[in-house]
C-alpha cells in the first residue's frame, strides 16, 4: 500500500494540529448554538470523528452519502443521494463536514438541497481544498489545507475504495490509476 504513494503531503501530526485549530474556531463561532454536523460519506468519516472531539459546543451528528465519482478520479457532474439524513434540518444550524472540495459540484448541490429544506444556516468545513479545479463558485467557510491539482489518498480519502486507512494524506502514483 505504501509503495503506491508518490509523496506524503501532510503527516498525521500536521493533520491533527490543523483539525484542533479548526475545532477551536468552530467552537467559538457556534457558541450558544446546537449545530447539526453532517458528515459526507465516505471520505469525511475520519475528519468528522477527529473534528467533533475538538468542538466544544453540544452538537448532533448525522450522515449523508452522495456519489459523483464512481471509481474514476474525475467528477461526472451528476450528484446522487445514496443515503439521506435521518433527521430534519428545518430550523437547524447545519455544518457540512467534507473531506475535499474539487470541482465544487457535490457541495453546491448539497448546500442547495439543505437550504431548500429550510435549514437556518448552512456552513461548510473542508479539510482539503483544490481551488484550481473549481467549476462552480463555491467556497468553504472553514478550510484546512490547500492542495495542488493531484489525486490524493489517505485520511479517509480513497482511490477505488482503497487507501482510506492511511493516517496521512499523500499523492497517489500516476501508474496506479492510469
Ligand atoms: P467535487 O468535484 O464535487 O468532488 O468537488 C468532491 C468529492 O470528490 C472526491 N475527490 C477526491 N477523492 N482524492 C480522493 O480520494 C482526491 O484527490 C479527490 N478529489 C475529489 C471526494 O470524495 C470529494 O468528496
Ligand atoms: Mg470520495
Amino acid at each position: 500500500m505504501l509503495n503506491d504513494i508518490e509523496e506524503v503531503l501532510y503527516s498525521e501530526e500536521q493533520i491533527q494540529a490543523k483539525v484542533k485549530e479548526l475545532g477551536e474556531v468552530i467552537s467559538r463561532d457556534y457558541e450558544g448554538r446546537n449545530p447539526l454536523v453532517i458528515c459526507v460519506l465516505k471520505g469525511a468519516f475520519m475528519f468528522l470523528s477527529d473534528l467533533v472531539k475538538r468542538i466544544e459546543v453540544p452538537l448532533e451528528v448525522d450522515f449523508m452519502a452522495v456519489s459523483s465519482y464512481g471509481n474514476s478520479t474525475k467528477s461526472s457532474g451528476v450528484v446522487k443521494i445514496i443515503k439521506d439524513l435521518d433527521v430534519t434540518v428545518e430550523g437547524r444550524d447545519v455544518l457540512i463536514v467534507e473531506d475535499i472540495i474539487d470541482s465544487g459540484l457535490t457541495l453546491s448541490y448539497l448546500v442547495d438541497v439543505l437550504e431548500r429544506r429550510n435549514a437556518l444556516s448552512v456552513k461548510i468545513v473542508t479539510l482539503f481544498d483544490k481551488p484550481a479545479r473549481r467549476t462552480v463558485g463555491l467556497e468553504a467557510d472553514y478550510k484546512g489545507f490547500v492542495l495542488p491539482d493531484a489525486f490524493v489518498v489517505g485520511y479517509g480519502l480513497d482511490y477505488a475504495e482503497k487507501y482510506r486507512n492511511l493516517p496521512f494524506i499523500g499523492v497517489l502514483k500516476e501508474a496506479v490509476y492510469s
